[in-house]
């Protein structure tokens, strides 16, 4: 019983990002109510809808606001009608960016119960977490293009990282594999074999930061392509990845698949020292925007990181043993509209069964 009161913003955002971030808060508040500690939420409605409405995306002011609460819950951003960029960059990566969430979390674990499409493998094998950094790299914007629009056009988006910035998010990727039961092994996914730069530095800093302080876990180099191709084939050699920002990207939606898809993969915007940001790595959905049908469970989730970043250990574990239940001996699937449960019934499940 922490007794605590946490004030926590709320970023439904577009599509189906209200309807899972109604059921994620649900969860907590009944999560709250057993193990002790309140949530406060303050709703904010930046999103597609907004952005047509009044041609703002997020104001200044905005930003300054989100720093003052414990934590941010978002659903989802993204708008059919919004040309592919704005929303993402202004909203999403802007937030990741000036709250400094430098870390992006992302568990992989299968539960039980739940459908995986690699062959003959099951919880027991596919267990680990992507420390995806979360400030730098392609994502920087820093490039140009010249010559727009002629056969001569030439565009250039740079790969861009610092020492501190990746020594920031190797320290970070040590202390959470030491912070784990499993196999106290850090892989980092690199290409060291063609960005000669960049994947160097972080190899220097993983080994060097590893051998000087961090003798007790094993290190492990794959090149992305391989990590890749052994994340499929044999999952279960990893404990902790970490690698940057767009390697993570792209390996994350892969283990998303792997642990069952978008309806239950979550993840973490964290600023160990500010204000972190928890969300549900799948998109908007329009097509399934306020039919009641899409799996909530990936909110759900993120709010159980959310708490376990809070130090609410313990409602952050019965959160999961509640959704294992869900997701073992409750749903058929865990896709959109074929659960054999609506959105606002899954959210009632997990809720009801928090022990
Ligand atoms: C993600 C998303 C974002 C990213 C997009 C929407 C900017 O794909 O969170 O993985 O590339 O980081
Ligand atoms: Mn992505």
């Amino acid at each position: 019983m922490s007794g605590k009161t946490y004030q926590i913003a709320l970023i439904p955002g577009d599509g189906t990002g209200p309807e899972v971030v109604r059921e994620g808060v649900k969860v907590l508040q009944a999560a709250g109510e057993k193990f002790g500690f309140k949530m406060e939420f303050a709703s904010f409605d930046f999103g597609g809808d907004r952005f047509l409405r009044t041609g703002e995306v997020l104001p200044d002011a905005a930003v300054l606001e989100f720093k003052k609460f414990d934590a941010i819950f978002l659903g989802a951003i993204g708008h059919p009608d919004v040309k592919p960029g704005i929303l993402e960059k202004g909203i999403l990566l802007r937030l990741r960016f000036e709250l400094d969430q430098y870390i992006n979390l992302r568990p992989v674990k299968l539960y039980p119960g739940v459908e995986t499409p690699l062959k003959d493998k099951g919880p027991e094998d596919i267990d680990y977490v992507v420390v995806r950094e979360n400030s730098g790299d392609c994502y920087t914007g820093i490039g140009g293009v010249s010559m727009k629009g002629t056969a001569d056009e030439v565009a250039v988006q740079n790969m861009v990282y610092t020492r501190s910035q990746v020594e920031r998010c190797l320290r970070y990727a040590f202390e959470c594999t030491r912070k784990r039961a499993r196999k106290k092994t850090l892989a980092l996914c690199g290409k060291t074999n063609v960005l000669t730069y960049v994947y160097d530095l972080w190899e220097r800093a993983f080994h060097e930061i590893g051998a000087r302080d961090y003798p007790d876990i094993r290190r492990e180099y794959y090149h992305v392509d391989a990590t890749c191709m052994w994340m499929v084939k044999n999952p279960e050699w990893f404990d902790v990845i970490v690698t940057g920002n767009m390697f993570g990207d792209i390996i994350t939606d892969l283990g998303a698949i792997t642990q069952g898809g978008m309806g239950i993969a979550a993840g973490g915007n964290i600023n160990p020292a500010g204000v972190s940001m928890f969300e549900p790595i799948g998109g908007s959905a329009p097509k399934y925007t306020g039919k009641n049908v899409i799996n909530p469970l990936a909110a759900v989730c993120s709010g159980m990181m959310m708490l376990e970043h809070l130090g609410e250990e313990k409602a952050a574990r019965s959160i999961e043993r509640s959704v294992i239940f869900v997701t073992g001996k409750k749903l058929k699937s865990l896709a959109a509209g074929k659960m054999g449960y609506s959105t606002s019934e899954v959210g009632d499940l997990v809720a009801k069964n928090l022990t």
